[in-house]
């Protein structure tokens, strides 16, 4: 049978001597696709990352209309307290820390910053990275060696699989949230290697199927066969549960993982990640010998962006427990796939294939890569509701005490 669609996974193999040769083939579909008007990535925001935003499509159009891409998960990074906060570092600090964290790069405010959020994740201490990224791929390669070994969900996110492949080739998936194939795996490994370091990584919410692990099971399984436990916390820091920290709160494990990985770029107004550890001795390690002053390069230190980072840390430990509830309400029904559910992912999906017409942003590289009639919570959040709730907790006056 022939194939009618061909998709960018269809250009992952690449032949030929030349990089034009390898490219060309791709770069002519992608052109045709321009030309004709289908072409849905490299839209560009005209206006802040609002609920209702300005954008250009990749076909040079312009649009308004819903935004159900960008990751800015409670509004935070166009609230006033947050830019004011994030202005008033600039005028203190200037606009660049001049130095990896692991010579000069600290500042007052990313030592700050790091305080803050080692008590909100209740870990002991915590260590800055220019992206959550980094932080990932950076955390795994730093303290994994070729002898090790990685068992890992296997939808685990990208920045945890290349850390993972970068570290060792003993790399052991496991299908997604299935505790009892995680522990029948794990035993084999500890059966056959009894003094090896096993790290267990696993995600508190799944971005691509807004789902979530058992965790009083999956750290128990660790607890028992000698692993460590790493867990990112990217998607629902912040966001989610009473106290806004997320899965582990709501399932009452908080401090249970060995290591946190965070990023600031879904609910906290910034670019930049983190790692929170329970013991001094891996915090230190980590950033003096095992990984190398580039991966705490500059931009750890900024000073608005750690601002802005902790502006809304500090709006979102203030907010008031009944207004986050509203956020969690709001989500926790996405959990459970039903037909509004379905609904809302298939018409946030059409609006990202840029195919329901002029009058929508659309949303991007978030949506595009989502399976349709699975999961979207972030994008619910992300559209107006994300306003609402933004604007209920505005209104109690909070967040202007947070503009240090
Ligand atoms: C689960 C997860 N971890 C880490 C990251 C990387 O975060 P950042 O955008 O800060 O690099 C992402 C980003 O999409 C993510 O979804």
């Amino acid at each position: 049978m022939q194939r009618t669609s061909i998709s960018l996974a269809d250009f992952r193999e690449i032949t030929g001597t030349t990089i034009s040769e390898r490219v060309a083939g791709y770069y002519g579909w992608q052109s045709t696709r321009r030309s004709d008007g289908t072409w849905a990535y490299d839209k560009t925001l005209q206006s802040a990352p609002l609920p209702v935003s300005k954008v250009v499509d990749g076909c040079g159009r312009r649009f308004e209309g819903p935004n159900y891409c960008s990751q800015d998960y409670l509004s935070l990074a166009s609230h006033e307290a947050i830019k004011e906060a994030a202005i008033n570092a600039i005028q203190q600090l200037g606009v660049h820390s001049a130095g990896s964290s692991a010579l000069l790069g600290n500042t007052a405010i990313s030592r700050q910053l790091e305080d803050e959020l080692a008590d909100f994740v209740n870990y002991e201490h915590l260590l800055l990275f220019p992206t959550g990224w980094a932080a990932g791929y950076g955390v795994i390669k730093g303290l994994v060696r070729p002898d090790d070994w990685v068992i890992m969900d296997a939808l685990s996110h990208a920045c945890l699989q290349e850390g993972a492949k970068a570290a060792t080739r003993n790399i052991v998936s496991v299908p997604h949230l299935d505790n009892e194939a995680f522990e029948k795996r794990l035993a084999r490994i500890r059966a056959s290697h009894p003094h090896s370091f096993i790290l267990a990584i696993t995600e508190t919410v799944f971005s691509m199927d807004s789902d979530t692990p058992d965790f009083h099971r999956f750290l128990d399984i660790c607890r028992s066969y000698g692993a460590v436990s790493l867990v990112d916390v990217a998607h629902d820091l912040g966001c989610l549960g009473f106290n806004g920290r997320g899965q582990l709160e709501i399932q009452n494990a908080i401090g249970g993982p060995d290591i946190l990985i965070g990023s600031f770029s879904k609910t906290f107004a910034s670019n930049g990640g983190f790692i929170a550890t329970k013991a001094a001795a891996t915090k230190e390690y980590l950033k003096n010998v095992l990984l190398p002053p580039d991966f705490l390069k500059c931009s750890v230190a900024n000073p608005s962006r750690n601002r802005a980072s902790g502006a809304s840390y500090c709006a979102i430990r203030r907010w008031r427990p009944a207004s986050r509830t509203a956020v969690q309400q709001q989500l926790v029904p996405a959990f459970a796939i039903g037909p509004e559910w379905i609904h809302l992912s298939r018409r946030a999906v059409r609006y990202c294939a840029g195919i329901s017409g002029r009058g929508r942003a659309g949303a991007g590289a978030v949506a595009q890569s989502v399976k349709p009639g699975c999961c979207l919570e972030f994008c619910r959040v992300s559209g107006s509701r994300r306003q609402q709730v933004a604007d209920q907790d505005a209104g109690s006056k909070r967040p202007h005490e947070c503009a240090r």
